[in-house]
């Protein structure tokens, strides 16, 4: 794992686009994956304000709640929307679908658009006890997309952008942890002292279920870009 310790997320925002930048250079992305939060928005600010043409590019996310309109400012979809997809063209952008009424047909459709699009590169960010899309921990390390129940600790993190915590969903569709291990490359993100402790057991801890965001310690192209308060329990 290569880490990259940052000024603050927008530099990290910078740092990440260049990574991104390069590999267009090359040729080498035709599918990116992303990631919804707010640690990947200055990225995608980066990405917006950008000349980059992306209209021949694929995107696939990681993760939606089950139940949100697309048109609910809380969905994932409306989110990519508003900060990239409406400013920046992409060929296709996929979500999972969280109104759909077969969960399991819904997995298996967005695990054979998984695999007939694979990531070049996977943007991550990452919950404060390390999920990353919305696999929690004690998820598969070799999961596919599944229909996943949030933790407390999640539903009580992501609050922070409902009205009230009873309106945040308690489920939501995510790619599972095995097709994130499948991209060529990852990206992780990470901002603010509390995901101090989640950076720490990622790189630092032991490779276990119980901290799903240290599965990458197995991955041979991952890049960690950390701000010094996120980074601050390495050293
Ligand atoms: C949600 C998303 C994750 C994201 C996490 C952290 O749970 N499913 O993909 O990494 O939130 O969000 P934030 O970047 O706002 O801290």
């Amino acid at each position: 794992m290569k880490i990259i310790t940052v000024k603050d997320n927008i530099e990290g925002g910078k740092v990440a686009f260049d990574l991104i930048k390069e590999e267009m250079a090359k040729g080498n992305v035709t599918t990116l994956g992303l990631a919804t939060g707010s640690t990947p928005e200055t990225l995608y600010q980066e990405m917006t304000a950008s000349d980059l043409d992306f209209s021949q590019m694929n995107s696939v996310n990681l993760d939606e709640y089950v139940g949100l309109e697309k048109s609910n400012d809380q969905s994932y979809d409306y989110f990519m929307k508003k900060h990239l997809f409406e400013k920046k063209p992409f060929k296709h952008n996929y979500l999972p679908d969280g109104m759909a009424t077969d969960g399991v047909a819904e997995c298996q459709r967005y695990d054979e658009i998984i695999a007939a699009n694979p990531i070049d590169i996977q943007i991550l960010g990452i919950g404060e006890n390390a999920h990353i899309g919305f696999n929690e921990p004690g998820s598969s390390f070799e999961g596919m997309t599944s229909e996943v129940q949030l933790t407390e600790s999640t539903i009580e993190a992501n609050s922070r952008n409902f009205t009230k915590k009873e309106d945040v969903p308690t489920r939501a569709y995510s790619m599972g942890i095995k097709s994130i291990m499948q991209a060529k490359q990852i990206i992780l993100l990470a901002y603010g002292p509390k995901k101090a402790q989640a950076i720490y057991n990622t790189v630092k801890g032991e490779m276990t279920e119980d901290v799903p965001a240290s599965a990458l310690q197995n991955h041979p192209n991952v890049t960690i870009i950390v701000d010094e308060a996120a980074a601050s329990l390495l050293n």
